[in-house]
């Protein structure tokens, strides 16, 4: 049962919602861009509007799993929520719906956060908005806001099992963000508003 849940949720976090926007406008962001399937691209290609409706589409794929899986028998395991939280990132970034290659899984990732461990979900998003407040650039916030995960779940004194999914998930973001931490040290990521 639990696999099934995991495997549903992989399904889940498989749907590309900011390529299947593009689409709609006629664009293909995997051509455009930073060639990200994720909201910050399509702010960057197509527009605001369409760009939050990725962003509240993508993170609610990372909430939905959780939540219903809190609510199902196994809802007081520590771990299998994270598990199934993992399944749905994992969907996101490696959808076989794109050829297996998705997107970075920051959306999704803070919605499973917000579901699974809500105080540091909503620190992550607090230490998202600043970073990118002050250096207008979104990988920069994902990545000082995932790294600052760990320590985030250590402080809380969550489960130690909280600490192992925040390690991995911090993991993830970050192998997913080889390109922009490339960009980042040679200075040439761009900021947001800015065209690539
Ligand atoms: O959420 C993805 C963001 O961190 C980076 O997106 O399009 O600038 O590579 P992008």
């Amino acid at each position: 049962m639990s696999l099934l849940f995991c495997i549903l949720a992989f399904f889940l976090g498989s749907i590309p919602w900011g390529y299947l926007i593009g689409k709609a406008k006629g664009i293909d962001l995997r051509k455009t861009g930073s060639g990200n399937i994720g909201a910050t691209n399509v702010m960057r290609v197509i527009g605001k509007k369409e760009a939050l409706i990725t962003l509240l589409l993508d993170i609610a794929k990372g909430i939905i799993p959780v939540v219903i899986l809190k609510f199902s028998s196994y809802g007081e395991n520590e771990i299998l929520p994270g598990a199934v939280g993992f399944f749905a990132i994992l969907g996101h970034c490696f959808t076989p719906f794109l050829k297996f290659k998705g997107g970075k899984g920051v959306a999704t990732s803070i919605g499973v956060l917000l579901a699974y461990m809500p105080l540091a979900g909503l620190i992550t998003v607090f230490i998202w908005i600043i970073t990118v407040k002050i250096s207008r650039i979104s990988s920069l916030g994902a990545l000082v806001s995932f790294a600052l995960l760990p320590l985030n779940v250590i402080i809380i004194n969550y489960p130690k099992e909280f600490l192992f999914f925040a390690w991995l998930f911090t993991i993830l973001i970050y192998s997913r963000h080889i390109s922009n931490i490339k960009r980042l040290i040679k200075g040439t990521e761009p900021r947001i508003g800015e065209k690539k």
